[in-house]
């Protein structure tokens, strides 16, 4: 669980100053505004383009092209589930549908009690014991439907 700022595009110009010298520096700022304010709003994008000499389709296709960035802050709690080929193969998608029935949201919603986000990624590096999702911080492997019931009711909790 993770508490975050509130956007203020003050703060925002302030993070960007922080990286803008690094190079490529785009992806650094875009993973910087998210760990602070939970997202990457569309009016940092012109902030970013600024700050950096390009373009803000530049930006814009960076912020669009990782499925990571978020524009709203999250839920309290974050639970990605894999749906790479592995964990397809494994027959994540029945689990996905579960998920998504259960916490009532698609990918990337948010429950109607701002309590869970629901988010794809794409391997989780455990393969090996596919299906595997993630909650928060933490990951799970070799998940069924009992596990991911139990994964669910913690996130809820
Ligand atoms: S494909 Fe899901 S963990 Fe690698």
């Amino acid at each position: 669980m993770q508490k975050y700022e509130k956007w203020t595009s003050e703060r925002a110009i302030e993070i960007i100053a922080q990286h803008q010298d690094q190079k490529g520096a785009t992806l650094p700022i875009l993973h910087a505004l998210q760990e602070v304010f939970g997202c990457v709003p569309l009016e940092a994008e012109p902030l970013i383009a600024e700050a950096l000499n390009i373009t803000r389709a530049e930006v814009h296709g960076c912020v669009t092209f990782y499925h990571d960035y978020r524009r709203e802050p999250p839920g309290r709690r974050v639970l990605k589930i894999c749906l790479a080929e592995s964990c397809q193969a494994a027959g994540v998608r029945s689990l996905e549908k579960r998920a998504k029935e259960k916490l009532g949201v698609e990918m990337g919603g948010t429950t109607a009690d701002a309590r869970v986000t629901l988010e794809p990624v794409y391997c989780l590096g455990l393969c090996h014991s596919s299906p595997a999702a993630m909650l928060d911080k933490d990951v799970y492997a070799g998940l069924d439907e009992e596990r991911l019931d139990e994964l669910l009711k913690e996130a809820q909790a």
